[in-house]
């Protein structure tokens, strides 16, 4: 708790919980990350269960530089929001569920964006059941850590600054 009290009292923190944009600028910019990285995910895996035939999978994996990049202002602005109120987060099951989630999400799309160009490298654009099976496990893992992140707001126990 010492330490979570210390996180409080840092200039960043003090910003982001105190400033008047400083909150609303930090979760703006987590709203814009997290809908470009779920987005991207969300579009990815519908292809590969095969909405959007047209849409070439291979063009889709161009997305990957603008995934990373909203995954990184993901963590970012997040860990602004966490800096504000470290206790009421860090002391949630469900901050942690919502962390194994993202790691989950971002491992199963490189792995999924990894063998669909293995398939193209390879002349052979048919995804196997496997696949697909990913895409779908993608689409609720997205779908969870979102609802988890949201659900944060109203789970907490602990809020030790007001
Ligand atoms: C390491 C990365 C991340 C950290 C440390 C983090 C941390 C946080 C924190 C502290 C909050 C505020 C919770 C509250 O209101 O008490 C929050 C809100 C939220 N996060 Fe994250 N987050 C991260 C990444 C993500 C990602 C990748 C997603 C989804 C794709 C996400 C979805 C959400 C949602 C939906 C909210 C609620 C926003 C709202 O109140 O409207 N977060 N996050």
């Amino acid at each position: 708790m010492e330490f979570l009290a210390w996180i409080e009292q840092t200039t960043v923190g003090l910003w982001v919980r105190e400033s008047t944009w400083g909150f609303p600028i930090a979760l703006t910019l987590h709203a814009i990350g997290m809908g470009f990285l779920a987005g991207i995910n969300f579009a990815f895996a519908l292809r590969v269960l095969g909405v959007a035939p047209g849409v070439s999978l291979r063009n889709l994996v161009r997305f990957s530089p603008l995934m990373w990049s909203s995954a990184a202002l993901s963590v970012f602005s997040g860990l602004l929001l966490l800096a504000a109120y470290p206790a009421k987060s860090l002391t949630n099951p469900l901050f942690y569920l919502k962390i194994g989630l993202i790691i989950s999400g971002l491992v199963l799309i490189s792995n999924i964006a990894a063998a669909v160009t293995v398939h193209f490298e390879s002349k052979n654009s048919v995804l196997h059941g496997r696949e697909k099976l990913s895409a779908v496990a993608l689409l609720l893992i997205w779908a969870a850590a979102i609802t988890c992140g949201r659900f944060l707001a109203y789970t907490y126990s602990v809020l030790t600054v007001g």
